[in-house]
């Protein structure tokens, strides 16, 4: 019985294989390779490089390796980006999803694991917010995600598989053990970006926006250790194999922190006082985004270990110091 990663060369979905295979599992990757890397996959995991909108591939793949749990994390995810190329991300996020989906009911798949996000609910009205809040996505992103979660819904019912929808708060961190990390070229995402600057690989650290509603001006988000991250997601299998429910539960700790206090974290753990300007709003930021995070607890018997800002930046710093070491924006595993 094997498990299919879709994106298993990517920052979340290679930290996945890693703990599959140090689990036991039996694992295969499929990535296409367009922001992922072939040394991130973990050694002796068989990889093939293609598309989830393959079909003649996937089946292919399905049946050569007895695939009947799926990990679905390919897709692109770059709010802004999907902003400026809306249809890109309908094709990657949607549109792909459903080849994935279509062949999953084709090979007979079991239990389908969906990488989704907490973007799919815009601005909440209220916060902490649950799983049942409507979702409101701001963006593109948002919207292409929230589709492929109806679409694996109404497949699920159908079809009769059983899946689980994760939907990820602001993801962090690197794999303790330095196997793996975020490595994509020009990332925009914050505690990577507070980490090149500390490290010199950038001039400046811009915070966009000091306006808004929140104790110091600057935004809230939940931060979730990647490692975390993907033990919920060996716990979510381990519920579906168990016989469990098909659900959608949220990924995140339940507290929040501003962008001055990741700033000022980054800083402490560094030890440098990098530069920091303050920049006009990011479009479609909103204020403030805190999962209530008590349901994966109580119900796949989650228990994050990694939860504190300080050790996701420690590991963040300590993954971008080893790329710098390895020389040419290459990390290997090992
Ligand atoms: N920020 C800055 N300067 C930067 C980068 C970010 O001030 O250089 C701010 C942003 O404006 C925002 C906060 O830091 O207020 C976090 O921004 P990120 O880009 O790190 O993350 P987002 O909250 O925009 O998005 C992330 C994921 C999405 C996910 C979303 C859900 O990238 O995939 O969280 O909350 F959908």
């Amino acid at each position: 019985m094997t498990i299919l990663v879709t994106g298993g060369a990517g920052y979340i979905g290679s930290q996945m294989a890693y703990q599959l295979v140090d689990s036991g599992e039996r694992v295969v990757v499929l990535d296409n390779l367009s922001t992922g890397f072939d040394w991130a996959i973990p050694p002796g995991v068989p990889a093939v490089v293609g598309d989830v909108g393959d079909a003649r591939l996937l089946d292919a793949l399905m049946a050569e390796h007895r695939v009947r749990a799926i990990l679905h994390f390919a897709a692109s995810v770059v709010v802004p980006e999907s902003v400026a190329d809306p249809l890109r991300y309908y094709r990657n996020n949607t549109v792909n999803s459903r080849s994935l989906i279509e062949a999953a009911v084709r090979g007979g798949v079991e239990h389908f694991i969906f990488s989704s996000t907490a973007a799919v609910y815009g601005e909440p009205s209220k916060i902490p917010v649950a799983e049942d809040a409507p979702p409101r996505p701001m963006s593109p992103y948002g919207s292409s995600k929230l589709m492929a979660e109806i679409m694996l819904r109404d497949a699920a019912q159908a079809h009769g598989f059983r899946y689980m929808i994760l939907r990820y708060f602001n993801v962090a961190g690197a794999d303790p053990r330095l196997r793996t990390g975020q490595s994509t070229r020009g990332a925009t995402h914050l505690i990577k970006v507070a980490v090149e600057t500390a490290l010199g690989l950038r001039p400046k650290l811009e915070i966009f926006g000091t306006d808004y509603p929140t104790p110091d001006g600057t935004c809230i988000r939940d931060y979730i250790h990647v490692g975390d991250l993907a033990a919920a997601h060996s716990d979510a299998l381990r519920y579906l194999r168990d016989g469990g429910e098909s659900l959608t539960l949220n990924c995140g700790y339940g507290r929040g922190f501003s962008v001055l206090e990741v700033i000022d974290a980054v800083k402490r753990a560094s030890g440098v006082d990098f530069r920091v300007d303050f920049a006009a709003r990011r479009p479609g930021d909103p204020t403030r985004i805190v999962a209530a995070a008590d349901k994966a607890r109580a119900l796949l018997g989650w228990q994050p270990r990694l939860g504190d800002l300080s050790t996701i930046v420690a590991h963040a710093l300590a993954w971008e110091r080893k790329r710098m070491a390895l020389g040419s924006g290459q990390a290997h595993a090992g």
